[in-house]
C-alpha cells in the first residue's frame, strides 16, 4: 500500500546531506541531534513523536520534571527519526508514546542480492528515481500483452515467496526469519525483492503484527501464540512488479481477531468481485467500508492501493474507505492492487519513530489482504492468485 500523496522528496546520495533543523528545538537550544530531519515533510511525520521532547526539556527547565535530566538524555542517544528511516533503530527504545504493547526490536543487516539479478534502481542507494518523475503517477497506463505477461510470472513468483513465508509461521519464529525465507525464495527464482533499500526500506518484505497496520519491518521478535502477522511480498522480476499480501494466525488465536482477519478478507474478495472495465475507481471503496463497518471494524484511510507494472507505485491511488475523492473509471489493461487495513478499533493511524511502521493509535488489531490485479474485458483476472500448492491456512477456504 502507499500513504496518499506519498511526499517523494530528493535525499542527496553522498554521506553529505541536508537536514531541516526543529524551529522550537533551536528555540529551546536542544542538541542538534535530536532536531534534525531530512525533510520538511519528515519533519510533519514524525511531529507527534518528536513534539514530547518540548514538553521534557520546558519541564526540566522549570524544574519541575523529575526526571528531566535523564529524558534529556534520550535525544543524544541516536536515534534518528527519519535519516534513512528503518535502518536508524538504536539498541536502546526511544522515547515513543506506545499505542500497544508491540516494541520494535533490533534488526538484522541488509541481505545480499546476487549480482546477476536484475535491480530496480533505488537498490544501491535507496532512492528511486524514474517512479517519482513519471508520468504514469497521473495516467493510468494500459498494458501490452507482453507487459501483462511479464506482470503473470512476476505475480506468480511473489505469490510464491508469500506462500514459503506462510509455511514458516508459528510461535517463536522471529520476523527476521520470515524475511529470510522471503528473500531466498525470491532470489532464487531470480527475482528481486522490491521493499529492499526502497526509500532506505531496510529489509526484503514487510511484516505486520498485531497492532501493526502496514510496513512492519521484520526483526529479531519472535512470533507469540495468540499474534497474527501480515507478510506484504512485492517481486521484481523482467521489469515489472508483483505485490501481495496475507494475515496469518500464530497458534491459537482469540475469535475476535478470527473474525477480524475472515472480514478483512471477504472485503478484498467483495472489492476484486465488482472489478470490470467501466466501473469507477471510488467504487471499491464503498464496497469494503459496507463490509467492514457491518461487522463493527473500521477501514484505513491514511495508505491506499496502486497502479503497478514497470513501477511499483503509480496511478491510480485506490482508498479502501467509503465517499472518496478518488477519480476515473476502470480499464481493459490496467493493472492495480487492492489491499484493504481493517482495524477492530478505530480507523486512525500513527507513525512508530523508524518512519515505516504504521500502527493503529488505539492499540488495537488491524489485518490486510492484498492481490495484484488485472482488468480484462471482461472483468477481473487476479494475478496472485492462489496456486493449488498454496498451504490451506484460512479455515474458512477449507469447503
Ligand atoms: N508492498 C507494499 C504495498 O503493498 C509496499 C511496501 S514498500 C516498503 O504497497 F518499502 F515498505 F517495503
Ligand atoms: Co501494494
Ligand atoms: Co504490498
Amino acid at each position: 500500500m502507499w500513504r496518499k500523496q506519498l511526499p517523494y522528496r530528493v535525499f542527496n546520495a553522498g554521506s553529505l546531506r541536508i537536514f531541516s533543523m526543529c524551529p522550537k528545538c533551536m528555540e529551546l537550544k536542544l542538541p542538534r541531534e535530536g532536531a534534525a530531519f531530512c525533510t520538511q515533510d519528515c519533519f510533519k511525520a514524525c511531529w507527534s513523536s518528536h513534539k514530547s521532547v518540548h514538553v521534557k526539556a520546558k519541564l526540566s527547565s522549570l524544574g519541575t520534571g523529575s526526571t528531566g535530566e535523564q529524558d534529556l538524555g534520550v535525544l543524544n542517544e541516536g536515534w534518528q527519526y527519519c535519516l534513512r528511516r528503518g535502518q536508524s533503530r538504536t539498541p536502546k527504545l526511544p522515547h515513543f508514546d506506545w499505542t500497544g504493547k508491540l516494541r520494535p526490536y533490533p534488526i538484522s543487516p541488509m541481505r545480499v542480492v546476487p549480482s546477476h539479478i536484475d535491480q530496480p534502481d533505488w537498490a544501491v542507494d535507496g532512492i528511486p528515481k524514474i517512479e517519482p518523475n513519471s508520468e504514469l503517477q497521473r495516467v493510468v497506463e494500459i498494458k501490452t500483452p507482453d507487459q501483462i505477461q511479464r506482470m503473470r510470472e512476476t505475480c506468480k513468483i511473489a505469490r510464491e515467496a508469500l506462500d514459503a513465508a506462510a509455511r514458516v509461521i508459528r510461535p517463536g519464529v522471529t520476523t527476521d526469519e520470515i524475511d529470510r525465507v522471503v528473500h531466498e525464495a525470491t532470489i532464487a527464482a531470480g527475482g528481486y525483492p522490491s521493499p529492499l533499500n526502497y526509500h532506505f526500506f531496510p529489509k526484503s518484505c514487510c511484516t505486520s503484527v498485531n497492532e501493526v497496520i502496514c510496513h512492519g519491518i521484520p526483526d529479531a521478535r519472535k512470533l507469540e501464540d495468540g499474534d497474527i502477522v501480515n507478510v506484504d511480498v512485492t517481486v521484481y522480476y523482467k521489469g515489472v512488479h508483483g505485490d501481495l499480501n496475507e494475515t496469518y494466525f500464530v497458534g491459537n488465536v482469540d475469535e475476535a481477531s478470527l473474525q477480524l482477519v475472515q472480514c478483512t478478507y471477504e472485503c478484498l474478495e467483495k472489492a476484486i468481485s465488482i472489478v470490470k472495465p467501466g466501473v469507477r475507481f471510488r467504487e471499491i471503496g464503498e464496497v469494503i467500508n459496507r463490509h467492514a463497518t457491518m461487522s463493527g471494524l473500521s477501514v484505513v484511510k491514511s495508505y491506499c492501493g496502486h497502479g503497478i507494472g514497470e513501477l511499483f507505485h503509480c496511478a491510480p491511488n485506490i482508498p479502501h474507505y467509503g465517499r472518496s475523492k478518488a477519480v476515473g473509471v476502470m480499464k481493459a489493461g490496467q493493472t492495480f492492487t487492492i489491499e484493504p487495513m481493517i482495524n477492530a478499533g478505530v480507523w486512525r493511524d500513527r507513525m512508530w519513530p523508524d518512519g515505516w511502521t504504521a500502527v493503529t493509535t488505539d492499540g488495537k488489531r488491524s489485518a490486510q489482504f492484498e492481490h495484484t490485479l488485472l482488468v480484462t474485458e471482461t472483468g477481473v483476472e487476479v494475478l496472485t492468485a492462489r496456486l493449488p500448492s498454496s498451504p490451506s491456512v484460512f479455515p474458512w477456504l477449507n469447503a
